[in-house]
């Protein structure tokens, strides 16, 4: 049953395929007993075939499971096109993580060949097969003479490049693993198990001393916690960063995602956790329901982040809410509706801008963390919006 009453019916082919999926995951089981958070994460977002992320859910827009910025029009992608500008034009490459619907390619493209700042290679990384062929559709219709520029890797860049490297909503979906604190009884891993009637369950057992350390690392004190709580850490975090970005010798990194910094992720309040899973734009908090049919993700640590970063050679330079990053790199330009004489268009503009910047949408719940790498910091006026003390 769903989670939750307001969950739509998964459709018989859907049911049937997360049957599949949840067939795969009792078999690992069977063989390796229960997966901790971060494996079962992995497997139920990008099993060969299987995977949220890797076979053919819609996922993105009115028809999808959930829609992001540059879902919403053209405003966010124009702004951190002009926003990068100058770390990119000729000479330079552009490097996009999980590139979605390609959504975000087609307006940026479009914004530098407007600025004269076109890097001389668009790349773009994601774990995604049925994606790619997505992105490579809206290219043609939206920017036909730009998608020529755009190439799809499959693997990070291992040779030294210099450019922009840029990524929404992509940390959220790196796979986590779940602690449970229980006061005197000491700390837990949540894990994964098999039920005898078919279904998964939650189980927990003793943090292994990887667990323990980033449990330490993350809370100053435990005894400020409620008992029980239970939150995540992300431990592939470190080396994913040097890996994706390792090789940007000269440019600037920048991600947006939903999340805190750590002093607001371990706050007492958030006592069962920050996973959040998406199915047909619906949140729901249960990611054993349904395996395969909803985006399972977690809120981001930005101070992991930030910390990941400096670890991998780059200086965390900007941090700030998504509203700031807009209103600093030329939304009033970019969303100027005094120009447009189309009722519709305006309003649709004005909404879109809203959903970006309002404090209840995406404005504060959505940050900005930008790293530069050999790259002078005064080419970037908008730095100085920068409330990194906050991490
Ligand atoms: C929530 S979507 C965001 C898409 C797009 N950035 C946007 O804002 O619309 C996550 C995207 O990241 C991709 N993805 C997920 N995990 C990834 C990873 N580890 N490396 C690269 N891409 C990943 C997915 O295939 C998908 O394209």
């Amino acid at each position: 049953m769903p989670p939750s009453t307001d969950l739509p019916l998964p459709s018989p082919e859907e049911a049937a395929h997360s049957a599949r999926l949840l067939a795969a995951l009792r078999a690992e089981i069977a063989r390796e007993g229960p997966l901790d958070f971060a494996r079962y994460m992995e497997r139920v977002l990008y099993a060969p075939g299987l995977g949220y992320y890797s076979a053919g859910r819609t996922k993105f827009g009115a028809a999808g499971d959930f829609t992001t910025a540059p879902e919403l029009g053209a405003v966010f992608a124009r702004c951190v096109a002009r926003a990068l500008a100058p770390a990119l034009g000729r000479g330079r490459t552009f490097l996009e993580l999980g590139a979605g619907s390609g959504a975000f390619a087609a307006a940026a493209l479009a914004e530098w060949d407007r600025l004269g700042a076109l890097p001389d290679e668009y790349l773009v990384l994601d774990t995604s097969a049925d994606l790619r062929e997505r992105q490579a559709a809206t290219l043609e219709t939206r920017v036909p003479a730009l998608a020529g520029r755009v190439r799809w890797l499959d693997a990070p860049p291992s040779a030294p490049w210099r450019g922009a490297l840029f990524a929404n909503e992509v940390v959220d979906a790196l796979p986590v693993r779940q602690f449970c604190w229980r006061g005197a009884d000491g700390l837990f891993e949540r894990a994964v198990d098999a039920t005898p009637d078919g279904g998964l369950r939650m189980v927990e057992r003793v943090a292994d001393a990887p667990m323990r350390a980033a449990f330490a690392r993350a809370i100053d004190d435990p005894a400020t916690l409620p008992v029980p709580y239970v939150s995540e850490v992300a431990p592939q975090l470190g080396a994913w960063f040097a890996a994706v970005a390792g090789a940007l010798a000269d440019g600037v990194a920048l991600f947006f995602d939903y999340g805190y910094p750590r002093a607001e992720y371990y706050l007492p309040q958030r006592a069962t956790g920050t996973v959040v899973c998406h199915y047909r734009h619906r949140a729901h908090a249960d990611p054993l329901w349904m395996p395969g049919l909803s985006d399972v993700t977690a809120f981001v640590d930005f101070t992991a982040l930030a910390e990941a970063g400096h670890a991998a050679g780059f200086l965390p330079a900007c941090y700030a809410s998504q509203a700031q990053f807009l209103f600093a790199t030329g939304l009033s330009e970019v969303g100027d509706t005094g120009a447009i004489d189309d009722v519709a268009m305006r309003l649709a503009l004005a909404q879109e801008i809203r959903m970006l910047t309002l404090p209840g949408e995406m404005g504060e719940r959505f940050k900005a963390l930008a790293f530069l790498r050999g790259f002078d910091a005064a080419r970037l006026p908008w730095l100085a919006i920068d409330q990194g003390h906050r991490l």
